[in-house]
């Protein structure tokens, strides 16, 4: 690609209350080799709704951008809430001044990727938080549409009706992604809470470098297996052609309250705590370093208590961003077997049962006509 090639991005200025958004042209210019070589597409991930996906992927994407990266923010999920607390509205989808994510059914007959995102370095959160420096990387994103997955499976059944005219889809997905890496150091996929049939998870997963699973607790921990399998099988060697299928992080998000007071972090830990203590314990045990935990805390005072903290999501990204440099790990499905695979089940299970024992699931259920 030639250094001089441009992407045309549309920028939104800063606004007030009372001014309309405003559009204005911007170009990027394509990254030197070395962000070229570095960049790295990483898809967000649990088909357990509210994990914390979402938020996890802006506040990663927003802090590499504070370090001067540029991050392309790509909403796969139909509920489109990233590009929702990006500031953008169903208005703006409206009236086309957005790309959304993927509008299969035209980009499908195209050869091209889409070469103008908006461009929202001044939206509100970002400005307050930016730091002194004033310096902060470019955001872009490719917004979220609920028609997105309609769509692609609408382009899905008439390419597989009409062989002759196939194109793969999902390698036009890859191509179009990758299309981008030359202008971004961080391309953040965020995605549905959902696996089987859901072909821009799909795509997501066969495209991405890296796959970051939020866990909140035990029913998100619950569905790991059954994601990490799933995961494999859609980035497949045959499927893909790739060599492995992404690599793998575990971040341990959500918090309970941590006031600080031994005594009293005594005398409160409930059930609730002691079971994400457990299900954390048994993810640690069980994938080591592919476990980012600066959301948890241990309690020296009680020795082998952790307990949760306030999400630090400074903390928790710093330390996902420094396992994703680190070259030395290997990929995930090196170290994933048939033993790992029971290891985790039956330690979970194990804190299943107990959990069921001591806690009803509906505590004094009421039903009213
Ligand atoms: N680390 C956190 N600590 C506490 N609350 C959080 C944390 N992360 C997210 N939340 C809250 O949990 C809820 C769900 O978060 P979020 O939307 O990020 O999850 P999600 O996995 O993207 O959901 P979905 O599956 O619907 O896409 C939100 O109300 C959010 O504010
Ligand atoms: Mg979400």
């Amino acid at each position: 690609m030639a250094n001089q090639t441009r992407l045309l991005l549309q920028k939104q200025e800063a606004r007030t209350e009372k001014e309309t958004t405003k559009m204005k042209r911007v170009f990027l210019e394509v990254l030197p080799e070395q962000r070229r070589q570095a960049s790295t597409i990483i898809a967000f991930m649990n088909n357990k709704g509210g994990v914390g996906k979402t938020s996890l992927s802006l506040a990663f994407g927003l802090t590499m951008a504070r370090k001067n990266k540029n991050v392309l923010f790509w909403d796969n999920d139909g509920q489109s809430n990233l590009t929702q607390r990006l500031g953008i509205t169903d208005n703006m989808l409206l009236e086309r001044r957005v790309n959304v994510a993927f509008t299969l059914a035209p980009i499908a007959g195209s050869r091209e990727p889409i070469r103008n995102l908006p461009f929202i370095l001044d939206y509100p959160y970002f400005m307050r938080y930016r730091g002194s420096t004033g310096k902060a990387g470019h955001i872009a994103l490719m917004a979220g549409s609920h028609d997105a997955e309609t769509d692609a499976n609408a382009t899905f059944d008439k390419l597989n009706r009409n062989p002759r005219d196939y194109k793969n889809i999902f390698d036009f997905f890859k191509q179009t992604v990758d299309f981008y890496r030359n202008y971004f150091d961080y391309i953040i996929i965020d995605t549905a809470p959902a696996l089987e049939g859901n072909i821009l998870n799909q795509m997501s997963v066969r495209a991405a470098d890296n796959v970051i699973v939020p866990i909140d607790a035990l029913e998100a921990a619950l569905g790991i297996e059954q994601l990490v399998k799933w995961i494999a099988g859609e980035a497949s060697h045959a499927i893909t052609g790739r060599v492995m299928p992404p690599n793998l992080l575990f971040a341990i998000v959500k918090y309970t309250k941590d006031t600080g007071n031994k005594k009293e972090a005594r005398n409160t830990i409930d059930i609730d705590d002691r079971l994400r203590n457990n299900v954390y314990r048994a993810i640690q045990s069980v994938f080591g370093e592919y476990v980012c935990e600066s959301g948890v805390k241990a309690k020296p005072s009680l020795k082998s208590k952790v307990t949760f903290r306030k999400t630090d999501f400074d903390a928790v990204v710093n330390e996902l961003e420094q396992k994703l440099e680190n070259k030395a790990r290997p990929n995930f499905y090196t170290i994933w077997n048939i033993e790992k695979a029971d290891e985790l089940r039956n330690s979970l299970e194990a804190i299943a049962e107990t959990n069921i024992a001591k806690k009803p699931v509906f505590k004094n259920p009421k039903y009213t006509l």
